[in-house]
């Protein structure tokens, strides 16, 4: 957390500059309610400044505010207090979402703004300019503070960063493990699978040729969903998308093979055509998934 005297330091912000603003107070108190008028003429064009400034309480507040802190930009007390004061404007924009962007413009108005009046007010080119410096180094200085709020926003931890960047490093290597000893997993079903085909082929004849093929085709439908699932995992740990298809395809493939078995044992025909149902609309889900990962 910077403290004031530091970040005065560093915008070289001292006596003069107070002592040129100070003057200045009786001035801009003049201008104080146009100040306003001409702000809000300016924001109006902010494409989303209606979705902040919603209705005329907010926008009531927010003038009698704007007017508190333009005169406040005078009032030579630049202390740990006025600091403060400046973070919690910063927050309350950032609380609401307010863009960065829409700040840093606005910014820009108050300064020709005041900018304008002092050269109507002035003759001498010289006074003129060094009252613009010590003009623009508060502005500068508010400006730093309000986007520093943002900048505070975006670097909450719950615990620490060091802390929680740990645990996540640690939760992905843990994934990563799962990972591969699911890859095994698939790698041992597929050799079971194989195994599995091999007796469905070795036996073919038995129990009739048609019996036969179809527990082939069943095997076959297995192997081939191990190897799907194989190629999405392994895809996944270079680092790929996670393609929910794959689980579609899993889905439809057992309940084909039941379809096989079914058939087989010659089952009541509602329950085959529910399996038909069935797979209609996993084919439908998964012809909508293909198209929306295209
Ligand atoms: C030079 C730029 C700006 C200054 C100096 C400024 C100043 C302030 C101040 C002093 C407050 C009151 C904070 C508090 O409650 O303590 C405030 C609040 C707020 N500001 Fe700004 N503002 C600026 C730009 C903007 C812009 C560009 C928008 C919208 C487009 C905006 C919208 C708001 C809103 C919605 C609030 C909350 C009002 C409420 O609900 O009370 N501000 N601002």
């Amino acid at each position: 957390m910077e403290t004031i005297e530091r970040i005065k330091a560093h915008y070289q912000f001292g006596s003069d500059d107070v002592k040129n603003l100070v003057r200045l107070k009786p001035l801009m108190e003049k201008y104080r309610d146009e100040f306003v008028v001409e702000f809000y003429n300016y924001i109006k064009n902010f494409e989303e400044a209606h979705l902040f400034l919603k209705d005329e309480a907010t926008i009531k507040r927010h003038q009698d505010a704007l007017k508190i802190w333009f005169m406040d930009l005078f009032k030579g007390d630049y202390g740990h207090h006025y600091l403060m004061e400046l973070e919690k404007v910063g927050m309350v924009h950032v609380r609401i979402n307010l863009h960065a962007h829409y700040v840093n413009a606005a910014f820009h108005f108050v300064k020709l703004f005041i900018q304008d009046k002092l050269q109507a007010e002035f003759k001498d080119p010289e006074e003129v300019a060094d009252l613009e410096w010590s003009i623009e180094k508060i502005l500068d200085i508010n400006l730093d503070v309000f986007t520093s709020s943002y900048i505070e926003e975006e670097k909450k931890f719950f615990l620490s960063q060091r802390v929680e960047s740990y645990l996540i490093q640690l939760a992905n290597r843990f994934s990563y493990g799962l990972n591969l000893i699911l890859v095994f997993g698939l790698v041992v079903l597929g050799i079971i699978v194989i195994g599995l085909l091999g007796w469905n082929i070795y036996h073919i004849t038995e129990g009739g040729i048609e019996s036969g093929l179809l527990s082939t085709l069943g095997s076959l439908l297995m192997l081939w969903v191990v190897i799907e699932l194989m190629d999405t995992e392994i895809r996944q740990l270079r680092g790929g998308k996670f393609a929910i298809k794959v689980f579609l395809n899993v889905a439809l493939v057992a309940i084909i093979r039941e379809i096989l078995i079914t058939t087989l044992a010659h089952e009541a025909l509602e329950a085959q055509l529910t399996l038909v149902a069935a797979v209609g609309v996993l084919g439908v889900v998964y012809w909508l998934v293909a198209r929306a990962e295209l």
